[in-house]
């Protein structure tokens, strides 16, 4: 493991220890309690192969988390793939935000997830809302491919549908819950994210437009009939996007309701609800 993570450091990784055993116990199946207590522990032929190929491919700078083909978010264990935006602990800000919004958690909301990518966002709220059935939607056919397998593997596909589709085209509402992450990196500063992000994940779950923005103003225009009266919409956005996102919402008829930062300190989500109040 020494070898593997004096490698990782000489390409420039900063959490080369850490990746090397992360790695190390992916490949021979050791926990990493073990590891810590016995790091340099004899492993057999075709986990030394394994472990070999994980190590080459984080030192090119490919993301952990597609090396092992799995990440935690909200406690569930997601698989991902190069299709699919790895899920950030941030997103969990939307995640809580939209729970705090709630009155009742056992109420049977109907959820539209857009551009669901590993579906981390709608599968988050289904684990905490038991009768909550809902639709998760991508541009990506692969996305939407995993996402189903990850609601199957969680035991969520009863409550849950996938579908490919340019945001909400093709889907019928009303919805109680819309939420999104959509892309919001501006095109021009793709290039000069960190290289496991401008070189491994989708420029379809990066890219918002000339100013980043361009997704939000698409999905609010088609909110529309779509979110029930005194419905809640809420929105992930990227560093410093907060105030133009609520103009959006705002200017396409939306009640702005709160905002929410994550644990950085960044405002990272905003929710809205129609400005018609449920009966
Ligand atoms: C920032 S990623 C978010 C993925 C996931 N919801 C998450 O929070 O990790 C944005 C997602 O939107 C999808 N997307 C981009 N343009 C879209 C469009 N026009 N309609 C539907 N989905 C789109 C991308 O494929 C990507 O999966």
């Amino acid at each position: 493991m020494t070898e593997a993570a004096a490698q990782l450091s000489s390409a420039g990784l900063e959490t080369a220890r850490l990746d090397a055993r992360l790695l190390l116990g992916y490949a021979t199946g050791i926990t990493q309690e073990a590891l810590i207590g016995y790091p340099e522990r004899a492993v057999d032929g075709d986990a030394l192969a394994r472990y070999r190929t994980y190590i080459e491919r984080r030192a090119r700078h490919e993301p952990l988390a597609y090396v092992t083909g799995e990440k935690e978010f909200w406690g569930l264990t997601l698989g991902v793939t190069a299709h699919t935006l790895i899920p950030r602990p941030d997103s969990e800000t939307l995640v809580a935000v939209v729970l705090d919004a709630l009155p009742d958690r056992n109420a049977p909301w109907r959820i539209l997830d857009l551009g669901t990518g590993s579906g981390c966002l709608l599968l988050a709220l289904l684990k905490e809302l038991p009768n909550a059935r809902g639709v998760g939607v991508d541009i990506d056919p692969s996305a939407v491919t995993q996402a189903a397998r990850n609601a199957q593997v969680l035991g969520m596909e009863s409550r849950s549908h996938w579908h490919v589709g340019c945001w909400a085209e093709g889907v019928s509402g009303p919805f109680d819950i819309v939420i999104s992450n959509p892309p919001y990196i501006p095109a021009a500063a793709i290039t000069a994210l960190a290289p496991e992000v401008a070189e491994y994940e989708p420029h379809l779950a990066l890219d918002g437009g000339v100013d980043g923005l361009i997704c939000y103003r698409q999905i609010t225009a088609e909110l529309d009939g779509l979110l029930a009266p005194g419905g809640i919409a809420a929105f992930e956005f990227g560093i410093g996007q907060g105030a133009a996102v609520r103009d959006i919402g705002i200017h396409a008829g939306l009640r702005f309701v709160t905002s929410a930062h994550d644990l950085a300190g960044i405002e990272r989500c905003v929710v809205f609800s129609t400005n018609v109040r449920k009966a």
